[in-house]
């Protein structure tokens, strides 16, 4: 066995995915794109209904503007990090804006959300801490307990008895317990139990992160996430995000509620080895951010495609991923080829979603997962829903 021999596998997989030729359905190439939801892919046109632009913000005038100025006025990029050259005012007043909207007295931002799971995870708990986390944690959760010195115990996917009889295990070690959980689930767009974890945390003394990288924007009256919907921001320690989804940027940031989350910026790697966000990601966030916190109306139209999907989806036969309407409408499968087949249908239509396969999703699943912003028109979405009903007569022979 030699060293790139491992990778034969994963060759074959690709190979095998690429069968029918045409477009790769994984990592597909995007020839351009040229609003927040339509682009052209393999020479066609495309409504783009596999991003994580819940609000339509990369587009946004106002936003776009405050990038264009930023480089103007600081250029590209910081080419330092944030412990040295990297220390912009505006990575300060993004940090502010986000703690005061939250109404906590700390937040750091980080280069991407990737980097603020690993950083945040692995700084908060050490040596002798433990890290309770949900089994279908992104990856990048598992990634900051993989480099932490923290004892990690992964408890059953949202299911809140499984974690409390794991704590109970921990009897007052409890105390050093941080809990890591997703306010919505970024394969299947299913929520956390949110309340019933919260009663396990406090009953136990343990402490609770909620990474809310895919509902900030897309839950609650200012769009602060599912902690915020439903009315438990003052039971939780630690909220996580990223820019890369509702806010249309590049980046990632954790607001807490103890002022110690302050001095993880002198001992969190991925924090201090790493250039900052670049001027005009920065400027944009900030500008999307003051968007989603008066975005009423934008979260409305989402919603209503949401639950409008759904429905449709249901009507088609469709197995849905989650119980109830959100924002990521996955159609579950047992085999991949199933899968395959139904997203090269869609796209044959005129409608870009995202192919997910094992080992990336939960149970060894197949999905395909649509998602869906604000920024759709409904005559986007009319066509998503006959692009799924002509896809199930060819993909399903289904009546
Ligand atoms: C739950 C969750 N956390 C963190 C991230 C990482 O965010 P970013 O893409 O901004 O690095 C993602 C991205 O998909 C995510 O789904």
């Amino acid at each position: 066995m030699s060293l790139l021999d491992k990778f034969a596998a994963q060759r074959a997989l690709q190979a095998s995915l690429a069968q029918t030729g045409g477009v790769a359905p994984i990592a597909t190439p995007m020839d351009d794109v040229d609003s927040a939801t339509s682009g052209t892919i393999g020479g066609r046109r495309m409504i783009l209904a596999g991003t994580n632009n819940y609000l339509g913000l990369t587009y946004n005038a106002a936003c776009r503007a405050a990038a264009i100025e930023a480089i103007e006025a600081q250029g590209t990029g910081t080419t330092g990090s944030r412990m040295a050259s990297g220390n912009y005012a505006g990575h300060r007043a993004l940090e502010q804006a986000l703690a005061e909207a939250v109404g906590w007295p700390s937040c750091i931002v980080f280069s991407t959300g990737y980097q603020t799971n690993l950083g945040v995870i692995s700084a908060l708990a050490g040596t002798g801490d433990y890290l309770m986390v949900d089994a279908d944690s992104h990856a990048s959760i598992h990634d900051g307990c993989k480099l932490s010195n923290a004892t990690t115990i992964r408890f059953r996917h949202n299911d809140p008895e499984n974690l409390d009889r794991r704590l109970a295990r921990l009897g007052d070690e409890a105390h050093r317990a941080l809990i890591v959980v997703e306010g919505i689930y970024s394969t299947l767009g299913d929520p956390a139990p949110l309340r019933e974890i919260v009663d396990i945390k406090k009953r136990h003394g343990a402490w609770l992160l909620v990474d809310e990288a895919h509902s900030f924007g897309v839950y609650g009256p200012r769009g602060l996430g599912l902690c915020e919907e439903l009315g438990l921001l003052d039971d939780v320690d630690f909220i996580v995000g990223t820019f890369s989804k509702s806010l249309g940027g590049v980046g990632g940031f954790c607001v807490g509620r103890h002022s110690e989350l302050e001095l993880l910026r002198f001992v969190s790697r991925p924090y201090i080895f790493t250039a900052s966000s670049s001027p005009p990601s920065i400027a944009s966030t900030r500008e999307a951010l003051r968007q989603v916190l008066d975005g009423h109306g934008l979260r409305a139209h989402l919603w209503r495609h949401a639950k409008r999907l759904y429905a449709e989806g249901k009507r088609l036969g469709f197995r849905m991923g989650t119980d109830t309407p959100a924002p990521i409408a996955a159609l579950v499968f047992d085999d991949r080829t199933r899968a395959r087949a139904l997203w090269q249908a869609l796209l044959d239509t005129g409608v870009y979603t995202n192919l997910m396969i094992p080992p990336a999703t939960p149970s060894g699943v197949s999905l395909v997962r649509i998602s869906l912003s604000a920024a759709h028109s409904d005559e986007d979405v009319t066509h998503i829903v006959s692009a799924l009903e002509q896809a199930r007569h060819t993909v399903f022979g289904l009546g």
